[in-house]
């Protein structure tokens, strides 16, 4: 298995001493409270305050501020202090901001992570035992009866369905610039987008080219939503909405129609490998030489950084457990290998795009 270079000094060789794995060991069995207790530091406004504070809170000033009992700001003081997310000055017995306390606090990455751990993954993990031993997404039936959380986006409750948005827009939206610069350096009239949920890029795309005319394909759901956002906007004139399941085998991609471009972004990261191979087939036969198929991913083998490669790795869980128990995010040689399963060739590969996407350009 390849694994870029910034993550092959990490995972090929053990990086801790005994003290430290002990400790690491120890931070993994409370994993579930270290994250409780560090959401709430983050809603309660304490993070906030212990970093706009000159020298630093006292714990009465923090029980003062937030209005929480002396008892509760010790429990959480105490668990973030060990945790390392505040730090306490002896001499004067108060608490400021650590560095990994700023990052709770203010990286947005960390932030839409917590959100979607806390309202969309949290009790469902509890079934994540049951969804791997029977490929079936078991959490999910926390929010209703459906077999895939695809199916049930446009009704999940709040603050679930917000958390879920943020968390997908939070990682796309930050590539689309740099993708539409790729996608358009060569002439594109029109262009299928499969999956393209509430319309943010197919919007962009028809701000960015004013001739493009794009067909959305997805879930009757996902349209309606896509209609209602982008109602009245300019350019949503052109953009078209096609009901598919693509899970359903007998589903062709629209025919009789040419498309210049074929995109796909965070889409094929929903399905197993079976079910990536059928729709790339039915991708390819809608191809014609001329047609180039774009796969945007956050391969978890290309990251520059190893905390990005960390987040994807754990993320995978949440298809078991939540969205539909057989997906995940995949290495870029899976990928590749499926892609030319179905008759497609890689033409190039772009890496690093926004919070570490990789654009996989494929024609027949
Ligand atoms: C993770 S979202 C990605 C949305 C968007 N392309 C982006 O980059 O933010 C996956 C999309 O695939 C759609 N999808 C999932 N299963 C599908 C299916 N069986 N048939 C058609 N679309 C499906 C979902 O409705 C959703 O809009």
């Amino acid at each position: 298995m390849n694994l870029f270079p910034a993550l092959n000094s990490i995972y090929t060789k053990e990086q801790l001493s005994a003290r430290d794995a002990q400790r690491l060991a120890e931070f993994i069995a409370f994993g579930p409270i270290v994250f409780q207790v560090s959401r709430l530091m983050i809603k309660f406004g304490i993070l906030d305050m212990l970093r706009n504070s000159h020298d630093g809170l006292t714990r009465e000033e923090i029980a003062c501020k937030t209005g929480l009992s002396d008892y509760a700001v010790k429990v959480l003081t105490d668990a973030s202090l060990t945790i390392g997310s505040i730090l306490l000055d002896t001499a004067t017995e108060r608490f400021s901001l650590s560095k990994t306390g700023w990052f709770l606090l203010n990286d947005p990455a960390t932030r839409v992570n917590i959100d979607f751990n806390h309202d969309v993954n949290y009790e469902g993990w509890f079934h994540l035992e049951e969804a791997l031993l029977e490929g079936k997404p078991a959490g999910l039936k926390h929010f209703g009866d459906w077999n895939t959380i695809y199916e049930g986006l446009s009704q999940i409750p709040e603050p679930a369905r917000k958390s879920w948005l943020a968390f997908d827009h939070f990682y796309s939206d930050s590539s689309f610039d740099k993708a539409l610069e790729i996608v358009f350096s060569r002439p594109i009239r029109t262009l299928l987008d499969v999956g393209g949920n509430t319309g943010r890029w197919a919007m962009r795309c028809v701000e960015y080219d004013h001739e493009v005319n794009v067909t959305i394909m997805d879930l009757p759901q996902q349209l309606e939503m896509m209609r209602s956002q982008t109602d009245g906007k300019s350019g949503a004139d052109r953009i078209t909405g096609y009901e598919i399941n693509l899970l359903d085998t007998n589903a062709s991609f629209p025919t009789g129609k040419h498309f210049n471009a074929v995109w796909m972004s965070q889409f094929l990261d929903c399905f197993g490998e079976e079910e990536i191979a059928g729709i790339l087939r039915r991708a390819a036969k809608a191809m014609t030489g001329e047609t180039r198929l774009y796969i945007m991913e956050t391969f978890w083998d290309r990251q520059k950084y190893e905390p990005a490669a960390f987040c994807l790795t754990q993320i995978s869980l949440y298809f078991t457990a939540m969205a539909n128990g057989n997906s995940k995010m995949y290495h870029s040689e899976d990928m590749q290998r499926l892609v030319e399963a179905a008759g497609l060739r890689v033409e190039t590969i772009h890496d690093h795009l926004g919070q570490g996407h990789s654009i996989m350009v494929c024609k027949l």
